[in-house]
């Protein structure tokens, strides 16, 4: 075979490969209204498990390690959710207009949110209530931030 030929074949495979990793690639939807109702119900489901592990790390309730890992796991899956939904043509909601306008900061933003929760859902593995402490208001600065700067 000739090697060029190979190389160029592996160098597309490669794209190809690194495309697919991308976590940011949008869903198809039926309707703007429908990726606008998934991003809102995916952080409403994470917000309600963030909630309750931030209960938690503030005493409010009783620390439960089993719990708080449960919580974590959905937390981090659903910290995944709402970016599909973000895609050409569903502006509304309570999404400012720069989320499109500059969507490579968003993407940024909700890439280093993701690598937050993921720690968050590790910390909780770990049961332990000081790491878990510590990577709640690490997350947390994270949702008043891209709150502040592309939610109404
Ligand atoms: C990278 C940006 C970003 C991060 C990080 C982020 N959010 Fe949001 N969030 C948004 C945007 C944008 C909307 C508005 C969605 C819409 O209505 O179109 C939103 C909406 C919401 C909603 C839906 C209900 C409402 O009042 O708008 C909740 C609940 C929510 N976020 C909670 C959180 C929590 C809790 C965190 C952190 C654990 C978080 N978000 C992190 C951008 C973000």
């Amino acid at each position: 075979m000739n090697p060029n030929r190979f190389s160029s074949k592996l160098g597309v495979a490669l794209a190809l490969a690194i495309g697919s990793v991308s976590i940011n690639a949008y869903a198809q939807f039926n309707k703007p209204q429908d990726a606008i109702k998934y991003r809102q119900s995916s952080f409403f489901v994470m917000q309600q498990n963030f909630a309750r592990l931030a209960a938690m790390a503030q005493g409010k309730t009783p620390f439960n390690a089993k719990e708080a890992a449960e919580y974590g796991q959905v937390a981090s899956l659903m910290a995944r959710q709402p970016w599909q939904a973000f895609g050409p043509g569903t502006e509304g909601g309570k999404s400012l207009p720069l989320i499109w306008n500059e969507n490579a900061k968003f993407q940024t933003a909700s890439k280093n949110f993701i690598q937050k929760m993921d720690a968050l859902q590790a910390a909780t593995q770990s049961g332990n209530l000081d790491r878990i402490k510590a990577a709640v208001s690490a997350a947390g600065a994270d949702c008043k931030s891209c709150h502040d700067a592309f939610r109404d």
